[in-house]
Protein backbone atom coordinates (compact mmCIF):
# COMPACT_ATOMS: atom_id res chain seq x y z
CA UNK A 1 0.00 0.00 0.00
CA UNK A 2 0.87 3.01 -0.68
CA UNK A 3 1.80 6.08 2.03
CA UNK A 4 0.03 9.35 2.44
CA UNK A 5 -0.48 11.92 4.83
CA UNK A 6 -3.51 13.80 4.95
CA UNK A 7 -4.72 17.41 6.66
CA UNK A 8 -7.54 19.67 6.91
CA UNK A 9 -7.47 20.56 3.55
CA UNK A 10 -4.25 18.49 1.80
CA UNK A 11 -3.13 15.42 1.06
CA UNK A 12 1.20 14.55 0.64
CA UNK A 13 1.90 11.48 -0.89
CA UNK A 14 5.05 10.24 -2.95
CA UNK A 15 4.42 11.59 -6.32
CA UNK A 16 3.97 8.99 -9.61
CA UNK A 17 4.71 9.29 -13.47
CA UNK A 18 1.30 10.17 -13.59
CA UNK A 19 2.17 14.10 -11.85
CA UNK A 20 4.80 15.00 -14.59
CA UNK A 21 2.36 17.31 -16.29
CA UNK A 22 1.17 18.64 -13.58
CA UNK A 23 4.59 19.08 -11.80
CA UNK A 24 5.90 20.54 -15.31
CA UNK A 25 3.21 23.14 -15.32
CA UNK A 26 3.19 24.33 -11.71
CA UNK A 27 7.44 24.65 -12.28
CA UNK A 28 7.64 26.41 -15.79
CA UNK A 29 7.70 29.40 -14.24
CA UNK A 30 10.73 30.76 -13.44
CA UNK A 31 9.81 32.72 -10.16
CA UNK A 32 9.22 29.63 -8.48
CA UNK A 33 12.56 27.79 -9.44
CA UNK A 34 14.53 30.97 -9.14
CA UNK A 35 16.55 30.24 -6.34
CA UNK A 36 16.96 26.73 -7.31
CA UNK A 37 19.91 25.27 -8.91
CA UNK A 38 17.38 23.88 -10.99
CA UNK A 39 14.29 25.02 -13.78
CA UNK A 40 12.60 25.84 -14.90
CA UNK A 41 11.11 22.90 -16.74
CA UNK A 42 10.71 23.10 -20.26
CA UNK A 43 9.55 19.61 -21.28
CA UNK A 44 7.78 16.84 -19.86
CA UNK A 45 11.23 14.42 -19.38
CA UNK A 46 12.64 16.77 -16.42
CA UNK A 47 9.98 16.38 -14.32
CA UNK A 48 9.48 12.59 -15.35
CA UNK A 49 13.66 12.08 -14.71
CA UNK A 50 12.92 14.26 -11.24
CA UNK A 51 9.82 11.29 -10.32
CA UNK A 52 12.08 8.73 -11.31
CA UNK A 53 15.25 9.90 -9.08
CA UNK A 54 12.60 10.13 -6.02
CA UNK A 55 11.91 6.65 -6.06
CA UNK A 56 15.19 5.91 -5.84
CA UNK A 57 15.79 8.10 -2.60
CA UNK A 58 13.38 6.86 -0.93
CA UNK A 59 14.43 2.97 -1.47
CA UNK A 60 17.92 3.92 -0.18
CA UNK A 61 16.52 6.57 2.74
CA UNK A 62 18.07 9.48 1.34
CA UNK A 63 15.52 11.94 0.62
CA UNK A 64 11.53 11.74 1.07
CA UNK A 65 10.04 14.42 -1.29
CA UNK A 66 6.08 14.43 -1.28
CA UNK A 67 3.94 16.12 -3.85
CA UNK A 68 1.28 18.31 -2.39
CA UNK A 69 -2.19 18.19 -3.39
CA UNK A 70 -4.80 20.59 -2.70
CA UNK A 71 -8.05 19.03 -1.90
CA UNK A 72 -9.71 21.07 -4.39
CA UNK A 73 -7.40 22.85 -6.50
CA UNK A 74 -5.36 19.56 -7.06
CA UNK A 75 -1.13 19.21 -6.96
CA UNK A 76 0.43 22.80 -5.46
CA UNK A 77 4.06 21.82 -5.45
CA UNK A 78 6.77 19.21 -3.42
CA UNK A 79 7.59 19.11 0.26
CA UNK A 80 10.30 17.02 1.10
CA UNK A 81 12.71 15.92 3.79
CA UNK A 82 16.28 14.73 2.94
CA UNK A 83 19.94 15.25 4.58
CA UNK A 84 18.68 12.73 7.03
CA UNK A 85 21.33 12.09 10.31
CA UNK A 86 19.75 9.32 11.67
CA UNK A 87 22.20 8.77 14.55
CA UNK A 88 21.85 12.55 15.74
CA UNK A 89 18.03 11.92 14.28
CA UNK A 90 17.85 15.61 12.31
CA UNK A 91 17.41 16.25 8.75
CA UNK A 92 16.50 19.08 6.80
CA UNK A 93 12.85 20.31 5.08
CA UNK A 94 12.41 22.20 1.32
CA UNK A 95 9.20 23.31 -0.31
CA UNK A 96 8.72 24.58 -3.28
CA UNK A 97 4.51 25.48 -4.71
CA UNK A 98 3.16 26.87 -8.01
CA UNK A 99 2.76 30.45 -7.66
CA UNK A 100 -0.97 30.36 -7.66
CA UNK A 101 -0.34 28.48 -3.96
CA UNK A 102 2.07 31.61 -2.89
CA UNK A 103 0.53 33.36 -0.18
CA UNK A 104 -2.47 30.67 0.97
CA UNK A 105 -2.93 28.37 3.70
CA UNK A 106 -0.60 25.70 1.91
CA UNK A 107 2.74 26.32 2.68
CA UNK A 108 2.06 26.62 6.69
CA UNK A 109 -0.26 23.07 6.49
CA UNK A 110 2.11 21.34 4.68
CA UNK A 111 4.75 22.34 6.80
CA UNK A 112 2.91 21.28 9.60
CA UNK A 113 2.27 17.67 7.89
CA UNK A 114 6.13 17.36 6.98
CA UNK A 115 6.56 18.24 10.07
CA UNK A 116 4.34 15.53 11.50
CA UNK A 117 6.26 13.08 9.77
CA UNK A 118 9.52 13.59 10.73
CA UNK A 119 8.68 14.25 14.56
CA UNK A 120 5.72 11.49 15.03
CA UNK A 121 6.90 9.36 12.33
CA UNK A 122 10.25 8.79 12.01
CA UNK A 123 11.61 9.83 15.04
CA UNK A 124 13.47 12.91 14.70
CA UNK A 125 14.29 15.69 16.57
CA UNK A 126 15.17 18.39 14.89
CA UNK A 127 14.45 19.02 11.44
CA UNK A 128 16.58 22.45 9.60
CA UNK A 129 15.56 24.66 6.83
CA UNK A 130 17.71 26.84 4.38
CA UNK A 131 17.09 29.77 2.71
CA UNK A 132 19.07 32.00 0.15
CA UNK A 133 19.49 35.24 2.71
CA UNK A 134 18.33 37.47 -0.13
CA UNK A 135 14.67 35.21 -0.47
CA UNK A 136 13.00 36.77 1.78
CA UNK A 137 9.52 35.46 1.13
CA UNK A 138 11.19 32.30 2.01
CA UNK A 139 12.82 33.21 5.08
CA UNK A 140 9.60 35.26 6.17
CA UNK A 141 7.57 31.86 5.66
CA UNK A 142 9.90 29.78 7.95
CA UNK A 143 9.43 32.19 10.32
CA UNK A 144 6.04 32.32 10.32
CA UNK A 145 5.79 28.78 11.36
CA UNK A 146 8.16 28.81 13.81
CA UNK A 147 11.36 27.94 12.51
CA UNK A 148 14.68 30.10 14.15
CA UNK A 149 17.14 31.73 12.07
CA UNK A 150 20.05 30.44 13.56
CA UNK A 151 22.76 31.94 10.96
CA UNK A 152 24.43 31.60 7.87
CA UNK A 153 26.66 28.96 6.39
CA UNK A 154 29.11 29.97 4.16
CA UNK A 155 29.36 28.47 0.43
CA UNK A 156 26.92 26.20 1.49
CA UNK A 157 25.40 25.56 -2.29
CA UNK A 158 26.77 24.97 -5.20
CA UNK A 159 24.63 26.57 -8.37
CA UNK A 160 26.61 25.54 -11.35
CA UNK A 161 30.40 27.24 -10.71
CA UNK A 162 28.61 29.35 -7.59
CA UNK A 163 28.66 29.04 -3.99
CA UNK A 164 26.03 30.63 -2.50
CA UNK A 165 25.27 31.47 1.45
CA UNK A 166 22.59 29.99 3.00
CA UNK A 167 20.40 30.91 5.74
CA UNK A 168 19.90 27.88 8.55
CA UNK A 169 16.75 27.73 10.53
CA UNK A 170 15.86 24.88 12.97
CA UNK A 171 12.83 23.76 14.70
CA UNK A 172 13.63 21.14 17.84
CA UNK A 173 11.15 18.66 18.53
CA UNK A 174 9.91 20.32 21.90
CA UNK A 175 9.63 23.61 20.23
CA UNK A 176 7.31 21.83 17.41
CA UNK A 177 5.14 20.03 20.54
CA UNK A 178 4.47 23.77 21.69
CA UNK A 179 3.87 25.31 18.65
CA UNK A 180 0.28 25.75 16.51
CA UNK A 181 2.15 23.44 13.99
CA UNK A 182 1.35 20.37 16.21
CA UNK A 183 -2.32 21.27 16.04
CA UNK A 184 -3.15 20.58 12.76
CA UNK A 185 -4.54 17.62 12.46
CA UNK A 186 -2.26 15.29 10.14
CA UNK A 187 -3.76 11.45 9.68
CA UNK A 188 -1.11 8.91 7.85
CA UNK A 189 -1.92 6.08 5.66
CA UNK A 190 0.52 3.31 5.09
CA UNK A 191 3.75 3.36 6.53
CA UNK A 192 7.04 5.75 5.60
CA UNK A 193 9.41 3.73 3.82
CA UNK A 194 11.70 1.62 5.67
CA UNK A 195 14.93 3.21 4.41
CA UNK A 196 13.66 5.96 6.62
CA UNK A 197 12.59 4.17 9.52
CA UNK A 198 16.15 3.70 11.25
CA UNK A 199 16.35 6.67 14.57
CA UNK A 200 17.08 4.42 17.08
C1 LIG B 1 8.90 29.58 -0.18
C2 LIG B 1 7.43 29.27 -0.37
C3 LIG B 1 7.19 27.78 -0.22
C4 LIG B 1 6.70 30.01 0.76
O1 LIG B 1 5.32 29.85 0.62
P1 LIG B 1 4.38 31.14 0.56
O2 LIG B 1 3.00 30.69 0.45
O3 LIG B 1 4.89 32.05 -0.48
O4 LIG B 1 4.67 31.75 1.99
P2 LIG B 1 3.70 32.64 2.82
O5 LIG B 1 2.91 33.54 1.95
O6 LIG B 1 2.99 31.78 3.81
O7 LIG B 1 4.73 33.49 3.64
C5 LIG B 1 5.53 34.38 3.00
C6 LIG B 1 5.82 35.49 3.97
O8 LIG B 1 6.75 36.35 3.36
C7 LIG B 1 6.20 37.64 3.27
N1 LIG B 1 6.72 38.14 2.01
C8 LIG B 1 6.26 37.94 0.78
N2 LIG B 1 7.06 38.54 -0.12
C9 LIG B 1 8.05 39.13 0.60
C10 LIG B 1 9.18 39.93 0.25
N3 LIG B 1 9.48 40.21 -1.02
N4 LIG B 1 9.96 40.35 1.24
C11 LIG B 1 9.71 40.07 2.52
N5 LIG B 1 8.66 39.32 2.90
C12 LIG B 1 7.83 38.87 1.95
C13 LIG B 1 4.72 37.45 3.31
O9 LIG B 1 4.05 38.61 3.77
C14 LIG B 1 4.61 36.32 4.31
O10 LIG B 1 4.80 36.78 5.62
P3 LIG B 1 3.66 36.68 6.72
O11 LIG B 1 3.37 35.24 6.90
O12 LIG B 1 4.29 37.30 7.93
O13 LIG B 1 2.52 37.46 6.15
C15 LIG B 1 6.90 29.77 -1.73
O14 LIG B 1 6.99 31.18 -1.81
C16 LIG B 1 7.68 29.16 -2.88
O15 LIG B 1 7.40 28.06 -3.29
N6 LIG B 1 8.69 29.90 -3.42
C17 LIG B 1 9.49 29.41 -4.53
C18 LIG B 1 10.39 28.27 -4.14
C19 LIG B 1 11.31 28.64 -3.00
O16 LIG B 1 11.94 29.68 -3.00
N7 LIG B 1 11.36 27.72 -2.02
C20 LIG B 1 12.15 27.90 -0.83
C21 LIG B 1 13.53 27.52 -1.10
S1 LIG B 1 14.52 27.82 0.33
Amino acid sequence: MGFSLTGPSLTLRPPQPDDAAALLELASDSEVTRWFSWGPYTEIEQPLAYIERCAGQRERGEQLDLLIIDHELGPAGITGLSEFNFRDRRCIVGTWLGADFWGTHVNRESKAMVAHLGFELLGMNRIGSYSNPQNERSTSALEAVGYSREGVLRQWHRHGARYLDVNIFGMLREEWLASEQAEIEVVSEGTPPSAFLQAS
